[in-house]
């Protein structure tokens, strides 16, 4: 038999005696035992967590009247199991402190997970770079460093206490109204998003949007998604294993070519900043994909990762807004904010609510409740936006000294791609060294790139994606010394 008793904790002594702290699993299968007897048991069950490392050195255990409480055994039966553990050199009692785990040699420690694999890459390019380096220019990330830590803690508190209880019991698939109300005023007035707050559901994460949408799809029928030939591999990973078939357009200056569409039952586009290019779909293309939806019922997901980040003129606005009735929106907080939030959005057609809500609930019924009530606050109360327009400036700023420097210390190399988002394309010259051997020289330098593979196409050997926006500000400059070295190194 199990038994869970409220035991010890690592920095907190008890002074009354009782014991503040957590839960403890002891295995006192020995202690039922009659042959055995109930002291011999603890002390049993006693050293199996400390050799295992559940109990780790150091750790305060509850005053023997507080364990014998909880187990439900005499005081004298624990008192005499910590004198005779305490005398075997595996617990340690002092006057005034408490009984503690000893700090012992040779204790088995928890085995440590398998070292994550040196050289950077994982299957999916895209996964942070499990290797920390002393630089990073790893796309995808905004500078987690600049998270409004303290706007995002007065938030939580003030959402926390106006919260009503029912906010802790299980919620609406779609998420808590107070988010979606917040965030539908929200896009509608910085992306020109139409939605009513009952047709949005928060996420956790794009990823969760884009494998409920897929199951949806394929629900309904749908086999075939065309997705620009060039994007972020994890969703078409996501889309495939819902059973779809994904069909890559081809990408040019003016974005995705639509007119490549064909019988394709649904699309997915990311029209304000073409992941990894960095070009926006032009005016006429965001007319004909809308067109192409109302002819053939096909469903447009508009991926718009980091459409507040436009540095040279207004953003344009959401292709939702032309055809709300056509085309999912799709939104995340890990760009503006942090990839650590995990929180996303998506608006949907009437026709697809219910089975996108059901899908939403056979996932994980909702998403964490108090994170959404936080956002639902930070935007209201205008922290969103100010600090969307700090970053805003200071990515502006890095961008340009991207684009600066290299002009001067690699003139041979060049930025592509409109000054917008979170991430360039710095495309090499013909001649330039092996872009692997590139990036291998740039890591044993300290400086982690995206893998050679991130764009997911042969192509991409010609190209870096450079995330600017991922360092904290000091480490700017120091990352950018280093891309300038490595890069002037292979491109002569
Ligand atoms: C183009 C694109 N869309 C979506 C995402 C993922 O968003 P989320 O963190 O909300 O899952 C990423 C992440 O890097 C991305 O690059």
């Amino acid at each position: 038999m199990n038994a869970r008793a409220n035991s010890g904790h690592r920095d907190q002594p008890s002074e009354s005696g009782r014991a503040g702290g957590y839960d403890l699993l002891l295995d006192l299968a020995v202690g039922r035992d009659r042959r055995v007897g109930a002291r011999a048991g603890l002390e049993a069950a006693l050293r199996e967590a400390v050799r295992d490392g559940r109990l780790a050195p150091g750790t305060l255990l509850p005053s023997s009247r507080t364990l014998a409480r909880d187990l439900g055994l005499a005081r004298n039966t624990v008192a005499d199991a910590y004198g005779q553990l305490v005398a075997e050199g595996w617990l340690t009692a002092r006057q005034g402190s408490g009984t503690r785990v000893a700090a012992r040699q040779g204790v088995t420690a928890v085995p440590a997970a398998a070292a994550a694999p040196r050289g950077g890459g994982t299957e999916h390019g895209m996964v942070p770079d499990p290797v920390r380096l002393p630089y990073s220019l790893w796309p995808g990330s905004p500078d987690v460093s600049a998270f409004p830590r303290a706007a995002w803690s007065a938030a939580a508190r003030r959402a926390l206490t106006a919260a009503p209880s029912e906010a802790f019991g299980y919620s609406d698939p779609r998420g808590r109204p107070e988010l979606r109300e917040a965030l539908a005023a929200y896009l509608a007035r910085v992306r020109g998003v139409r939605v009513d707050p009952e047709l949005l559901v928060i996420c956790t994460g794009f990823v969760q949007a884009i494998g409920l949408l897929a199951r949806v799809l394929y629900a309904r029928g749908g086999r075939r998604i065309a997705v620009e030939e060039l994007g972020f591999p994890d969703t078409r990973t996501l889309l495939r294993v819902s059973g779809l078939k994904t069909v890559p357009l081809a990408l040019d200056a003016d974005g995705a070519r639509v007119d490549g569409l064909g019988d394709a039952d649904a699309v997915l586009l990311t029209p304000a900043h073409q992941f990894p290019t960095g070009v926006p779909l032009s005016p006429e293309r965001r007319t004909a994909v809308v067109d192409w939806a109302r002819a053939t019922g096909g469903l447009v997901i508009e991926d718009d990762y980091d459409g507040e980040f436009r540095y040279d003129r207004q953003p344009v606005g959401a292709l939702q807004g032309l055809a709300p009735e056509h085309v999912v929106y799709a939104g995340t907080a890990s760009k503006s904010l942090a990839p650590g939030l995990r929180l996303a959005w998506i608006t949907v057609p009437p026709h697809l609510r219910d089975a996108v809500v059901r899908e939403k609930r056979m996932a994980d019924h909702h998403s964490p409740v108090i994170d959404q009530l936080t956002l639902a606050e930070f935007i209201g109360s205008g922290a969103h936006d100010r600090h969307v327009r700090r970053m805003r400036l200071r990515y502006r700023a890095r961008r340009d000294r991207l684009v600066a420097t290299l002009g001067e210390r690699v003139p041979s190399v060049r930025v592509s791609g409109i000054a917008a988002g979170l991430h360039a394309v710095v495309e090499l010259p013909p001649a330039a060294g092996p872009l692997d051997a590139l990036v291998a020289r740039a890591r044993e330098r300290g400086l982690a790139l995206g893998d050679v593979d991130l764009l997911g196409a042969p192509e991409s050997g010609t190209a870096l994606v450079i995330g600017y926006a991922t360092p904290p500000d000091h480490a700017f400059g120091g990352a950018l010394d280093l891309l300038c070295e490595v890069l002037a190194e292979f491109c002569r």
